[in-house]
């Protein structure tokens, strides 16, 4: 039995903030921001959402798109770095009883950037050994409430949103698909939340309550993960790189991806990019940008994909698929 995508959906808050608009309370510019990152804008949450409502409104589309009503819906996750709650309930509880979910498992976790991969892995391991199950896969933040405001080299880089994926049973066996998991706790201080609930302070990290990053060290680390988990899977699979149709690399800097694909000696038109319009939304980016893709088309059955992430932790993780076979 194979696993396979039904549907996909997102969320992005209708508030726009633009590198013009940091520009006046912030020493920057659009022309370093766009030149440094390749976005121009990002969306911001107004006080009425927050992680919980973004991941509900982008799980109703997905749902709607899979056609599956949320009685059938057996399993949520949601991959987040900003739940609503500091510990819990967890967010994908939320999420449960907004969406009328009567009958599941929910649960969030906390991978950063790379969380959607991670999820999307147990998602679909449990549809695998749960036959006719389907689960919801959310990536949501809410990470304007957790970023510096007066940090020029962090805060340009964030926004907010949810993305959403219904994963469930497919006929027959499929097409070949694989996953790598990875982490590298040593880099954990290269990119931290520092608001209380770390018990065990570490040398390096301050005690500020945002989001800290060391985007040299990330950016170098960046490179190095997306290649390496890209070239992992196509070695597993049998294929090279040059056989991808598209890679969905996590949205963080538009110059990673460029450094990524230069590494790979991949056409960047290989690599999908929204993050001009959309900023890192973390956990969120990836779900995101295959809705968008789906939505205008560009996924046709049978495309090799691979979605691949980073974030803090340091973590990393890629999936190879055939669209929509897991
Ligand atoms: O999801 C994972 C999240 N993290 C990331 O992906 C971060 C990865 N890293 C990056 O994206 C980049 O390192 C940044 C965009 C964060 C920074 O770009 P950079 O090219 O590495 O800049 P830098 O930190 O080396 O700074 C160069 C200069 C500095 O000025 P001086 O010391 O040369 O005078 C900074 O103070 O640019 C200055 N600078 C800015 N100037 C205008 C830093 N941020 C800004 C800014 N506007 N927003």
């Amino acid at each position: 039995m194979s696993v396979r995508i039904l549907g996909t959906g997102s969320y992005l808050p209708p508030k726009i903030v633009t590198n013009d608009d940091l520009s006046k309370s912030l020493d920057t510019s659009d022309e370093w921001i766009w030149s440094h990152t390749g976005i121009r804008s990002r969306h911001i949450a107004e006080a009425d959402d927050c992680t919980s409502t973004m991941a509900a409104k982008a799980a109703q589309a997905a749902l709607e798109s899979a056609g599956v009503a949320p009685a059938e819906i057996g399993l949520i996750i949601v991959a987040t770095s900003t739940p609503d709650y500091a510990t819990f309930p967890s967010t994908a509880c939320l999420v449960q009883a907004a969406l009328g979910c009567s009958e599941c498992g929910a649960y969030d976790l906390q991978a950063a950037c790379a969380g959607f991969v991670y999820a999307l892995e147990q998602a679909r391991c449990w549809a695998k050994v749960n036959k006719g199950a389907k689960a919801l896969v959310i990536g949501a933040e809410t990470l304007s409430r957790i970023v510096d405001w007066r940090d020029r080299g962090s805060c340009i880089l964030f926004g907010d949103g949810a993305g959403a994926v219904v994963v469930g049973e497919a006929e027959g066996e499929g097409p070949a698909a694989h996953t790598v998991l990875w982490a590298d706790g040593k880099g954990a201080s290269f990119i931290y939340r520092d608001g209380g609930t770390r018990l065990k302070p570490q040398p390096g990290m301050f005690p500020i309550p945002t989001l800290v990053l060391q985007g040299h060290d990330v950016f170098a680390f960046a490179v190095r993960a997306l290649a390496k988990v890209t070239n992992q899977l196509c070695e597993k699979l049998g294929t090279t790189p040059a056989a991808l149709d598209r890679v969905f690399a996590h949205q963080a800097n538009g110059r990673i991806i460029e450094a990524v694909a230069r590494r790979m000696k991949l056409p960047i038109e290989k690599f999908y990019l929204n993050l001009e319009t959309t900023g890192n939304t973390s956990a969120a980016s990836i779900p995101i940008a295959l809705d968008e893709a789906r939505r205008k088309g560009e996924l046709k059955d049978g495309m090799k994909i691979v979605l691949c992430g980073f974030g803090a932790g340091l973590t990393y993780a890629g999936t190879y698929l055939q669209w929509p076979h897991l």
